[in-house]
């Protein structure tokens, strides 16, 4: 049997924009915004304002998790449903009561609250008027909102995070086009790294006055996706590339965060490539004094690099691909839906990683889990039969098993995610849930996986 830690949390995560759909849109988000133009987020018709009707079905749809085993859920607080008012910080009862509302079902459901701000959906008008993240304004909104619900709800929940996968904003939004604004600047990518890591801190300064002035326990962290690249051979070229891309896809959230400092390494590259951001001493200071307490970590799929085959033809050009390109290792074994490497090994490697790097910090596996397409096509009297999925959360867990026994201090695996959920990038093409959604309907079913699910949690491990 293999036993995990006592108290350790059997979770699932989802966001406010991909589960909750039909709200009152106190204000725009870049998605509502950008969607409503665009037929790739739609899949048979159904899209990011039906979602999976979560917010309408939440009393149904959190007794399902608690059968499915869920005792906690991460979720995120939509700052565009919560703000009537982005200048003044004036909130909208529709969405105060619905929060509160899910609050409280959640732990009437013995299903512990993990709240995160921020899950991609900057309100449209701070990127009209200010520029969005490349803004440091912004990042005094952020905080406010930030303050604002912690003062709201956090009589209740004790665990906060400010972001998710903060990387995938660069990736998505300046350098790779697959989140609005859709921009290609990579000189803009730097700044707004920065700019998200003040934005964390400044929302961690305010976490603790809160908590100091209210007497709570409380912990704030944030979700980093991490992905530690591994160079295709032990050439040094190939090692150099392999050291940037972790500095840059990893270490750039993470050692501020939890180390309270940028990488000295990456802030050299970057000041000689002539890109490094624009900071002051106190913001630098600030981030020193506003670590994390504990850390969420999504893992989906290891990262290969080899030397890069680009150079930079002026600063115009400077992209972070001209230190690395992927690499596909032959052999790999694959996702094929969803086009993802799975090797699960990675997380072992990540929980090594922060046990001797990084002080041994509480982190838990925030985000994991399989995206298929067409999963009717593994249906068997009403019940999706995902075996693959079972396979694959489980080889995870064997692997984090090892880094736990390790003295890795993990505490806990949420598995991304509760309810098939819609998803910017593939709509509903790909499925992730423990539980099925008909997205027609809106009847939802366990899966095989969540009975499973229900066991290992309710056994706090499993039979290899
Ligand atoms: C994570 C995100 O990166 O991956 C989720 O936090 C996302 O929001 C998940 O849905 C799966 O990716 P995708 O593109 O298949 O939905």
């Amino acid at each position: 049997m293999l036993e995990f830690p006592k108290d350790f949390a059997w979770g699932a995560a989802t966001s406010g924009p991909q589960s909750e759909g039909n709200f009152h849109k106190a204000n725009q988000n870049v998605f509502d915004y950008w969607f409503e133009k665009d037929p790739k987020a739609f899949y048979d018709g159904v899209g990011p304002d039906t979602a999976s009707n979560f917010y309408n079905d939440y009393q149904t749809d959190l007794p399902l998790m608690a059968q499915a085993g869920i005792k906690a859920l991460r979720t995120s607080i939509q700052w565009t449903r919560l703000i009537k008012d982005l200048d003044t910080g004036e909130v909208d009862p529709t969405g105060v009561e619905f929060y509160n509302n899910v609050i409280d079902c959640m732990l009437q459901n013995g299903i512990t609250p993990y709240i995160n701000l921020f899950h991609f959906d900057l309100p449209i008008k701070l990127y009209q008027e200010f520029g969005g993240w490349e803004s440091k304004h912004v990042t005094d909104l952020f905080a406010d909102f930030a303050e604002k619900c912690f003062e709201l709800f956090g009589d209740r929940v004790k665990n906060w995070f400010t972001f998710n996968e903060p990387k995938v904003i660069l990736d998505g939004e300046y350098l790779y086009q697959f989140h609005y604004p859709l921009k290609v600047d990579g000189p803009a990518a730097v700044q707004v790294a920065y700019n998200l890591n003040l934005a964390s801190a400044k929302a961690i300064k305010k976490f603790k006055a809160w908590k100091k002035a209210n007497d709570s326990d409380a912990k704030i962290g944030t979700i980093l996706n991490l992905t530690p690249a591994y160079p295709a051979t032990d050439d040094p070229e190939d090692k150099k590339a392999a050291k940037f891309a972790t500095m840059w896809d990893d270490n750039l959230f993470l050692d501020p965060a939890v180390l309270g400092h940028f990488p000295a390494e990456l802030v050299k590259i970057l000041d000689e490539a002539g890109v490094l951001w624009e900071s002051t001493p106190e913001e630098l200071e600030l981030i020193k004094d506003n670590t994390v307490d504990v850390l969420g970590v999504n893992f989906y799929h290891p990262e290969r690099v080899q030397r890069p085959s680009v150079s930079p033809k002026s600063l115009q050009d400077w992209m972070p691909d001209i230190y690395f390109d992927n690499y596909e290792m032959p052999g790999r074994v694959m996702n094929v839906d969803k086009g993802w490497e799975i090797y699960p090994k990675t997380l072992y490697d990540i929980a090594i990683n922060l046990r001797d790097n990084y002080g041994n910090l509480p982190w838990f596996v925030s985000e994991n889990g399989m995206g298929v397409s067409r999963e009717e096509r593994f249906m068997k009297d009403g019940e999706v039969q995902d075996d693959y999925r079972i396979k694959f959360i489980q080889d995870h867990l064997v692997q984090l098993h090892k880094g736990i026994e390790a003295g890795s201090n993990c505490h806990g695996y949420f598995v991304w995610t509760a309810i098939d959920c819609w998803s910017w990038k593939n709509a509903y093409r790909n499925r992730y849930g423990l539980i099925r959604d008909d997205i027609h309907t809106q009847t939802k079913t366990l899966k095989k996986s969540g009975r499973w699910y229900k066991k290992i949690s309710d056994d706090n491990g499993f039979e290899e």
